[in-house]
This record gives structure tokens, C-alpha cells and sequence, in this order.
């Protein structure tokens, strides 16, 4: 059967409003990176975010944020951070290059995401980091989390890749850590086209040394020049904290993609209100349905990313379910986030092994229905009752 509905590779339909900021920075941004538009999106988000201006820097994608916050954290030998299993690579992955080792936490069956309690289980002497990743757009139990990590003396990042806008009683995702990170890839709810991300970093002294870091170490002299091409047109350096030297790159998010993102941010409530408002509808017309056992949040805690739920009756089943939504009712349901210690890559690296009994239990039932911005009506009527058939027909 022909698929009617995909899992997009998209999750907004951009407005004419839009595309017309897209094309006024194609016109008239003058550079095209490192300029007002980037200024004006770091200040916007900042402001969207409830935390301070000069807190917050646009990145190339989530996962140049992530490398930067690894460095920050400037691991010694034998450091560990404590993250969830269950989420996606680039969470993990850039802390293991700065040479922490993981420490794998488990998430709740209900919510799938960490607890205080599962943190605090997978914490050791050696602990220096705790990541917590906020997946399909729920935000974990931040205060709890961040009251532990305090009385650790532990670095907090948030992994908000999923999460831009939702919120704990008014306070957002991305602003209970010491960092965080957000990611505006293509699939996200805020997207800067395709690729996009952002660092956020509490301590002034951290977030000082960023741009230098994010953009090949460009600094400037810290001497008067006589002219301004001498000895060149700007200083090259390493970002000095302490005794550390950072090692830069560049990470640089571009002016169009910034004017973009500066303008997407006046929308994002409507569409994480509209995705969670769709998702309420299709949990409660599955209420009679006990084999799909979704996570139903109705306040802005939950952005609904994602629309997942767990296959209570078995894998056998979830598979059965898969396969007759994509070929009966022509509906691409998909299976995300393989426990990151099951993973070649990190059995290889010696990190294959986790007591993650509810990341194992949720993943190997779960089903993650296509949930992007621009499903129609039409769309979501048309999976409910889909999915109501099938799961009768099991
Ligand atoms: C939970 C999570 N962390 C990190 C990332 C990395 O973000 P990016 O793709 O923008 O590098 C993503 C998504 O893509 C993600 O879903």
C-alpha cells in the first residue's frame, strides 16, 4: 500500500511571513554569519527563555551545543557523567570524546525520562556531570534533579534538544542547569532550516569565553593597534579558564538561519500548543485502547515532539501493530531511541553495560506515530481510526 501518512523528515510548514525574513537576510545580511541577525535571535531566545542576556549562543546544530558544554565541563581522567540510555547518540557521545566515561541512568516507564532517584542510583565518587535529556518533550523533574546536583556539587546540563518551550510552572526547559542545549533540526518543533542549535550556559565566566571557542578562537587584541590591518585583522587565541587551554572550532550558525529562527520563536507556544492539544484528542480517543499506553500530559509541561506510546501487551504485537499501519492502513509508524548502550558503538568503547530495566521495557514495545506540525485533520482523524482498526484486529 502507497504510505499516506509519513513519518516526515519535517515538522513545520513555514508561513509566507517567514519565508519572507528567510528572503530579506538572503538579500541583505551583510556578513552572512556572526551578525545582527545571530545577535538578534541569541537576545530573543534569551529573553524567550527567562535568563539573561549574554547567555545564550546560537550554534551550527544540538550537537556542536553538546561538544561545547563537554569541553566546559573540563573533565580530568577517570571522571564519569550519569545519562539516560534511552535517548538519542549525540546526547552521550561528546562527553565521551572529552574523556568522561558513562554512567548509564534509567528513566520511568511512564514518563521516560530520568528522576531524582535514578540519577542519584547511578551516581559514584567519580561523578562529575549529570545530562539529563528531556526526550519527546516532557521535562523531567528539574527542580528535584537540580536540588540533588547542588548538594553534589555536580555540572547539570539539560539536553532541551526536544523540549524548546516547554515548561515547569512557567519556568522553561533549558533554564534549571548550569547548561543546556537546544536543537533545531529539521524534525523539531522550532527548525532553522534543517540544521540549527543553541548553548546556554549560566556562569558568566563560562559563557565568556563561547564565542571565542564557538568561532576558531577569533578574539580581539587586547593591545591598541596603530592601524586597524596590524599585525592582522583581528587576534587569534585559545579561550583560557583556569589552568585549562580550551581547543576552539568552528560552530557558527548563519545569518539567514538566525533571522529565521529570531522570527520562529513568536510562534513556537502556538505550535507546541496545537501539537499538544492534537495529542490530547488522539490519547482520548484511544482511552478504551489499554494496549497503547501513552504519557498524557495537558498543561505546557509536555511540547509533544514526539507522540509515543508503549505496546502493553507485548513486542510481538508492537510488531504486528507496525506492520499492519504501514501496510494495511498505509501509516509509517517508527521505533526510536535503541538504548545507547546496545549500540556497537559503545559496546566497543566499553560501555555496553546498564541496569536500565525500564528503558529496555519501554523501548522494546514502543511505537512513535508521525506527529508532525502540518498533519491535517483529515490526517489525525484518519490515524485514530486507523489505529482503533488494527489494534481491534490483533
Ligand atoms: C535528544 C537529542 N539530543 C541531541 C540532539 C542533537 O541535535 P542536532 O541534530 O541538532 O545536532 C538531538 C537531535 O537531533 C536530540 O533529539
Amino acid at each position: 500500500m502507497d504510505i499516506k501518512i509519513n513519518f516526515s523528515g519535517r515538522s513545520v510548514r513555514y508561513t509566507e511571513e517567514e519565508i519572507a525574513v528567510v528572503v530579506e537576510a538572503m538579500r541583505n545580511a551583510d556578513p552572512l554569519t556572526q551578525g545582527k541577525y545571530m545577535r538578534e535571535f541569541e537576545s530573543r531566545f534569551a529573553r524567550y527563555q527567562q535568563v539573561p542576556e549574554g547567555t545564550c549562543f546560537t550554534t551550527m546544530n544540538g550537537c556542536a551545543a553538546l561538544e561545547m558544554s563537554a569541553q566546559l565541563c573540563r573533565f580530568a581522567p577517570g571522571d564519569e557523567f550519569v545519562i539516560p540510555a534511552h535517548t538519542f547518540t549525540a546526547s552521550a557521545y561528546p562527553y565521551l570524546k572529552k574523556g568522561a566515561r558513562p554512567v548509564w541512568a534509567d528513566v520511568d516507564l511512564r514518563t521516560r525520562v530520568v528522576t531524582a532517584e535514578t540519577v542519584e542510583k547511578a551516581l559514584t565518587p567519580k561523578t562529575k556531570a549529570v545530562v539529563v535529556v528531556h526526550l519527546y518533550g516532557y521535562v523531567a523533574d528539574m527542580p528535584q534533579i537540580a536540588a540533588l546536583c547542588r548538594e553534589r556539587g555536580l555540572v547539570l546540563i539539560e539536553d532541551a534538544a526536544q523540549a524548546i518551550g516547554a515548561e515547569i510552572d512557567g519556568k522553561k526547559a533549558g533554564s534549571f542547569g548550569d547548561m543546556a542545549i537546544f536543537s533545531f533540526h529539521s524534525h523539531k518543533n522550532l527548525t532553522t532550516l534543517g540544521e540549527g542549535g543553541m548553548l546556554y550556559v549560566r556562569d558568566p565566566a563560562l559563557a565568556a569565553v563561547v564565542p571565542g571557542l564557538r568561532h576558531n578562537g577569533h578574539c580581539a587584541y587586547t593591545f591598541e593597534r596603530p592601524d586597524y590591518w596590524k599585525p592582522a585583522m583581528g587576534n587569534v587565541d585559545v579561550p583560557v579558564l583556569g589552568q585549562d587551554m580550551l581547543m576552539p572550532s568552528n560552530y557558527c550558525l548563519g545569518e539567514v538561519e538566525c533571522a529565521l529562527g529570531a522570527k520562529l520563536l513568536e510562534r513556537i507556544d502556538a505550535i507546541n500548543d496545537e501539537k499538544r492539544e492534537r495529542a490530547l484528542r488522539f490519547m482520548d480517543g484511544l482511552a478504551d485502547c489499554p494496549e497503547l499506553e501513552f504519557h498524557r500530559v495537558a498543561s505546557r509541561r509536555h511540547n509533544y515532539h514526539l507522540l509515543a506510546a508503549r505496546m502493553t501487551t507485548g513486542q510481538d504485537m508492537r510488531d504486528r501493530f507496525l506492520r499492519a499501519m504501514s501496510e494495511e492502513k498505509g501509516i509509517k509508524c517508527v521505533v526510536q531511541y535503541l538504548p545507547l548502550n546496545r549500540y556497537d558503538f559503545y559496546k566497543r568503547l566499553g560501555c555496553g553495560q546498564a541496569r536500565c530495566p525500564n528503558g529496555d521495557a519501554f523501548f522494546d514495545c514502543m511505537v512513535s506515530f508521525p506527529f508532525q506540525h502540518w498533519l491535517t485533520e483529515e490526517d489525525t482523524a484518519y490515524m485514530l481510526a486507523a489505529t482503533r482498526d488494527v489494534l481491534r484486529g490483533l
